[in-house]
């Protein structure tokens, strides 16, 4: 693999890359989820605090994103085994069902293919990045953070749900949305669009900024 190839970044908008891998439940393809929508997420390793608690979170939503029509799939470069005892272990100790696969990819090439290793050439874990992608299969948003800190389940759940409502609203959501709050409306590109937006009744603070409940 050429160096630039290890650190290819996916890309927000295109199909994300296919991948057949090895999990805690067996081998899956990403293309097996069709019709549903993915949360793909990269932990550093197995048996380490931040992502212990990180798994116990992305349990806790789990039923919620299910509900969602939202597969969870977890992956390290760690081996199937390794995982196992992992889960077995978080189970026994901590009382918690970890309930979707988790990737082994010892061979790095999903973690490649969608750029979670990021530092110094021979580094083998990755860090915490978070890929939504769509139930037609397309790479929607991208979220990554380093080992150091844990991700925030709201802020996931809550980007899951503003991407939903993007689709069947044909919509945006402004900063710090929740589900309920207004939504905008997307801004005129002509002087024709604009004269007509100002008189469609949203609550338009100016020409280019409109709300509208859903
Ligand atoms: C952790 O999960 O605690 C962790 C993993 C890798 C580096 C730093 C922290």
């Amino acid at each position: 693999m050429e160096p630039e190839e290890q650190h290819r970044m996916p890309v927000i908008g295109e199909p994300a890359p296919e991948f057949e891998a090895l999990t805690t439940h067996g081998p899956l393809k990403l293309s097996d989820f069709r019709g549903k929508w993915v949360i793909l997420f990269s932990h550093p390793a197995d048996f380490t605090p931040v992502c212990t608690t990180e798994f116990m979170a992305f349990a806790a939503i789990a039923d919620e994103l299910a509900r969602l029509n939202v597969q969870l799939i977890g992956l390290s470069i760690d081996s199937v085994h390794s995982h196992l005892a992992w889960v077995r272990s978080i189970k026994e100790k901590m009382g918690v069902e970890i309930p979707f696969p988790v990737i082994a990819d010892l061979d790095m090439k999903v973690a490649r293919r969608y750029g979670m290793i990021h530092g110094k050439e021979g580094t083998t874990a990755t860090i915490r990045a978070v890929f939504f992608i769509d139930d037609k299969g397309i790479l929607r948003a991208m979220i990554y953070y380093p080992a150091s800190n844990g991700r925030s389940m709201p802020e996931i759940l809550r980007l899951i749900k503003a991407l939903q409502t993007t689709d069947a609203h044909g919509v945006a959501t402004p900063a710090n949305w929740q589900p309920g709050d207004k939504v905008v409306v997307p801004a005129p590109r002509t002087p024709a669009e604009i004269e007509k937006r100002l008189k469609e009744g949203y609550e338009c603070k100016d020409w280019y900024l409109c709300f509208k409940q859903i």
